[in-house]
């Protein structure tokens, strides 16, 4: 069992990538909380999973764009679990314009949410693994953190600054025996683009060698492995979970 007794912290745990994640995890002997909107149904969802796997999953409504709700994410887990080992910084929002169209609340708001929700909530989880002395932040960056594409000048503008970020977090939290890494998928089928029109689904399809849209569990076994034990040498990366895409084109 990869993560037998740890703790975790997966943000934006209600839903696909984030909730496969938290299954994985809870799978490889993990408890985990579920970091989630309030509105959503990450306490229903976290209810389903509390014990199934024997580890408990517990859910903290938090939003990351709020400084003080991230903030508010690790006590309750300490509380409950006695530690955060490991933490999955993957709530996100998409969004989708030409950038002579951007206005600037939706770009703001995305990188909000997709750049600074991902150091809000890093932040707070670094001061408790300093205490300990050991953890492991995993970043959901994406290909478009890598490569461009046109139509998402702020959320590849945030991916991007997720690999950086996480390269500098990695370089100050080393002395204090905590590793972060980040994950670069290509596209993934979940709720995230569900409702994407088929032309356009057949089209993201065509981008990744493999032929297909990933699957939030392949995403998952990655974020799983960088968090675990396994990674014990591995800090400042990312992972690319993406079906070949960049192959042809880095
Ligand atoms: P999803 O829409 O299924 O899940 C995102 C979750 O984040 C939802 O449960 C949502 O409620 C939560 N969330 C949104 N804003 C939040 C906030 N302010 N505070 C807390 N939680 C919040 O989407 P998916 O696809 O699972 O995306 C997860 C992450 O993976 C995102 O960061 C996304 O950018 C990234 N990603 C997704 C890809 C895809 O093709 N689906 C590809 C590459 C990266």
């Amino acid at each position: 069992m990869r993560l037998k007794g740890k703790n975790l912290i997966v943000t934006g745990g209600a839903s696909g990538i984030g909730l496969a994640t938290a299954e994985r995890a809870l799978q490889e002997g993990a408890s985990v909380v579920l970091a989630d909107l309030e509105q959503g149904d990450g306490a229903q969802r976290a209810r389903a999973l509390d014990g199934r796997h024997g580890g408990r999953c517990l859910f903290v409504p938090a939003d990351v764009g709020d400084t003080a709700q991230a903030d508010a994410l690790v006590a309750p887990t300490v509380e409950a679990l006695g530690s955060v080992d490991v933490v999955f910084n993957n709530a996100g929002i998409g969004g989708m314009a030409p950038a002579v169209d951007y206005r600037d609340e939706d770009f703001l708001r995305t990188i909000d949410i997709n750049l600074t929700g991902v150091f809000r909530v890093a932040r707070a989880a670094l001061r408790q693994m300093y205490r300990q002395g050991a953890g492991s932040i995993v970043n959901n960056a994406s290909i478009l953190g890598v490569l461009g594409q046109t139509q998402t000048a702020a959320y590849s503008a945030a991916k991007g600054g997720v690999i950086n970020l996480t390269r500098t977090l990695a370089l100050e939290a080393a002395a204090h025996g905590v590793r972060g890494n980040a994950v670069a998928p290509g596209y993934i089928d979940t709720p995230l683009i569900a409702e994407l029109p088929r032309e356009q689904r057949e089209a993201l399809v065509r981008l990744h060698p493999l032929g297909r849209l990933g699957r939030d569990v392949e995403v998952a076994h990655a974020v799983v492995f960088l968090g675990s034990d396994e990674a014990s040498f591995i800090t400042g990366a990312y992972l690319l979970v993406d079906g070949g895409y960049a192959a042809g084109k880095s």
